[in-house]
């Protein structure tokens, strides 16, 4: 049965000094920690809302849901969309149940499962990648299978560095890259870099966000490490750079070719709003270029570290146009950071596995690589146009957005819907579908509904049975 408040006088559960030297939303953040672990605060237990604790407090509305959004990433709170924010259960802390969709093996039983961050994992190129580890293994030097350079093999970077100026308009230097494993190590390693180099402490995140969602690894990486999460609202220009600028964030990372999850290209005036809050603040930009290569309506936008090269981190993956389980990424790092980020690698790993950068090295340099991005844009233009052509026929009402690049959209649900339910019940009719809810830093039980639909890894064919069955719950 859900607890609700206990009606103990928040003053209370949580003293604020204000004559003590440390700030209010420290005080507040360390008062509610220590209240749930020395169970006043017991799991299950509803929290007041953000705006009656701030009311009985004294203290802004703002700071009490920044306090309510650190918790939840740090595992001590949980919220869903709609409902109140509750202190988590013991078993589920520290380290939150994750809900990220992605990580969930597929489910044969589901008609369609529209997670989103799944490219089509059947199409990944196993001829291609087999005959390239082979090229690998045969070319490579006995001297270079040692312990190399951290930031990974200097073949692949020169190769990726051109691949970077060509594809991306990125101002590409190999000897600024650091290969990694994938974005999400790549984004570690720079707040890493960037807290023991330049102090940074606060680092914000898009809201909604991929790195936003309760229990995403980078939000709770960069939590562990020490820093201050900010959430900085996303609207239909991409991330409110006006929200940053108030933040108090050093660094920020954002999703512009195509922002995970709402899907929207961060608009020109944006993109220089952000380089102009970097330079004027000295903060740093982590460009997550997860999904660039795929832009149906018009050429893909350059990189926004082509503009600012001195104050963006360009990191990338091959988990989207290959497969998330090949683990590769890079980074490109400002130059005065480079070194920075090079010695976080080494600390933590080492440095990548040489072999499968080669073997990712010989299939850029054959123009097998560009073959399969060429094929695989076919292939999700065609589960795109039959998404909005199943909307069209089955729930005219709905206007599917976000749908310029990569593959998910986002289906605005009726207003006073509640995601969760919509959810649940798709699943009854086998279809996988998911809420926006779960990418929120912030619980905003005013923000309006919405479906994230992912289509990378569902079946042309697919979509429209599983659109069909699912219709009347969508309008
Ligand atoms: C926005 C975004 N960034 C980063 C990643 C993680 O990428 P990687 O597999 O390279 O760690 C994902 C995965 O879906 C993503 O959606």
């Amino acid at each position: 049965m859900a607890i609700e408040w206990s009606g103990l006088s928040p003053g209370l559960l949580v003293r604020l000094d204000r004559s003590a030297g440390q700030p209010l939303r420290s005080q507040l953040e360390a008062g509610l920690r220590e209240a749930i672990r020395d169970g006043r605060l017991r799991g299950g237990e509803r929290l007041p809302s953000s705006r009656e604790l701030a009311r009985e407090l004294g203290v802004s509305r703002g700071m009490v849901q920044e306090c309510y959004g650190q918790l939840l990433a740090e595992g001590y709170l949980t919220s869903r969309t709609g409902s109140a924010t509750r202190v988590a259960d013991v078993k589920e802390r520290p380290a939150p149940v994750r809900s990220w969709p992605a990580h969930r093996p597929p489910d044969r039983a589901l008609i369609a499962d529209f997670a989103i961050g799944v490219p089509d994992l059947s199409s990944f190129p196993r001829t291609d990648w087999a005959w390239a580890v082979r090229q690998a293994c045969g070319e490579v030097a006995s001297a270079d299978l040692g312990y190399g350079d951290p930031r990974g093999s200097a073949v692949l970077r020169e190769v990726l560095g051109g691949y970077l100026r060509r594809v991306r308009a990125a101002d590409a230097d190999p000897g600024q890259m650091i290969i990694c494993t994938g974005c999400a190590q790549g984004v570690n390693l720079v707040l890493r870099a960037l807290s023991r180099e330049r102090g940074v402490s606060c680092v914000a995140f898009e809201d909604p966000g991929y790195g936003s969602a309760q229990a995403d690894e980078t939000v709770r990486a960069a939590v562990a490490m020490g820093l201050r999460a900010a959430y900085v609202p996303v609207d239909e220009q991409g991330l409110v750079v006006s929200a940053l600028a108030a933040s108090g964030a050093q660094a920020v990372v954002v999703t512009p070719a195509h922002q995970s999850p709402t899907g929207v290209v961060l608009s020109a005036a944006r993109r220089h709003a952000l380089v102009d809050w970097a330079r004027r603040e000295g903060g740093y930009v982590i460009e997550d270029d997860y999904d660039s290569e795929f832009r149906y309506d018009k050429e893909p936008v350059g990189a926004l570290q082509g503009l600012a090269p001195d104050q963006v981190f360009l990191v990338g993956t091959a988990s989207k146009a290959l497969a998330p389980a090949v683990r590769l990424g890079w980074v490109h790092a400002p130059a005065p950071l480079a070194g920075a980020v090079a010695e976080e690698k080494e600390m933590s790993d080492r440095g990548s596995c040489t072999m499968d950068q080669l073997a990712l090295a010989t299939l850029l340099t054959s123009g097998r690589y560009d073959r399969h991005l060429r094929r695989m844009r076919a292939v999700y233009a065609g589960r795109r146009a039959a998404l909005v052509e199943a909307f069209a026929r089955h729930s005219p009402g709905v206007r599917l957005t976000g749908l310029a690049a990569g593959f998910h959209a986002v289906a605005p649900l009726p207003a006073g819907a509640d995601e969760a339910a919509v959810v649940a019940a798709a699943r009854e009719r086998r279809v996988g579908l998911y809420g926006i809810g779960a990418y929120r830093g912030l619980p905003d039980a005013a923000a309006p509904p919405a479906l994230v639909i992912g289509f990378g890894n569902v079946r042309e064919r697919a979509i429209d049975p599983a659109i069909a069955a699912v219709a009347d719950l969508l309008s």
